[in-house]
């Protein structure tokens, strides 16, 4: 897998009339670059299956903690993976809020997802409170603590740094601010996990588009972008997988 991650998450949208939008996307991966769709669980296995054989890879939103059992509308890690799955994206802001999901939760989620051999893609990011009372880095190093330790595999580990007003506003945070919290995000993976920590893919979220994604590409530690709205089109993702790979 390339370490240039430009990985989709389609949250709530999209319909069966809307795979077409997946075999465009499929169709036009730049080489040198990992492409990735996360849509919403019904959509996991026949998105996997028009694109086998292609460079896109499809992802879940989500799965429970535990393998299997009496556990009733939720969805395994290996459910997903049977169903043509590649990664899952574990602890968004969005779960966090709606569905009360804690650090403990994530950490048991992201074990459940490498057991069953996917990439787990762990989110992170602070508040606009958070940030603007200048605890935005003490915030996101503690979610990391929080959620990984050295038992977890690096080698299937992305970590997503999201702010959470960034996400769906239309406000990126400024490249003095990723730049500053990925090194920083950089350097508390290097505190659990030594030098491996350097092949963790670090992405980039929140109101990622064709237009914003060179100046974000260009930050170091930037590793290639989680994209939410922007991702429900080809017409809109193409130019974001293309940034990246010229990145
Ligand atoms: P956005 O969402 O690109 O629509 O801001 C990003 C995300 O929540 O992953």
């Amino acid at each position: 897998m390339a370490k240039k991650i430009a990985a989709g998450n389609w949250k709530m949208n999209g319909l069966m009339g809307d795979l077409p939008q997946i075999d465009a996307i499929a169709a036009a991966v730049p080489t040198g670059i990992t492409a990735l769709i996360c849509p919403p669980a019904l959509l996991v296995a026949p998105a996997a299956a028009r694109t086998a054989g292609t460079a896109l890879r499809i992802g879940g939103q989500t799965c429970h903690s535990a393998a299997k059992g009496a556990h009733t509308g939720e969805i395994s890690a290996n459910m997903l993976r049977d169903a043509g799955a590649d990664a899952v994206i574990l602890g968004h802001s969005e779960r966090r809020q709606d569905q009360g999901e804690t650090d403990a939760d994530i950490a048991a989620k992201i074990s459940a997802a490498q057991s069953a051999g996917l990439q787990a893609i762990f989110c992170v990011g602070e508040s606009e409170a958070t940030r603007d009372a200048g605890h935005a880095l003490a915030h996101v190093a503690d979610q990391i603590t929080a959620a990984l330790n050295a038992n977890c595999d690096a080698q299937q580990l992305m970590v997503a740094y999201e702010p959470i007003w960034a996400i769906g506003t239309g406000k990126t945070a400024t490249p003095v601010q990723i730049s500053e919290m990925h090194a920083h995000i950089r350097a508390t993976l290097a505190g659990i996990f030594g030098d491996t920590a350097q092949d963790v893919p670090l992405l980039y979220g929140g109101s990622v588009n064709a237009t914003n994604a060179a100046e974000i590409f260009a930050c170091p530690n930037v590793d290639g972008a989680l994209v939410g709205g922007a991702s429900l089109t080809a017409d809109n993702f193409i130019p974001i997988m293309q940034a990246l790979a010229a990145a």
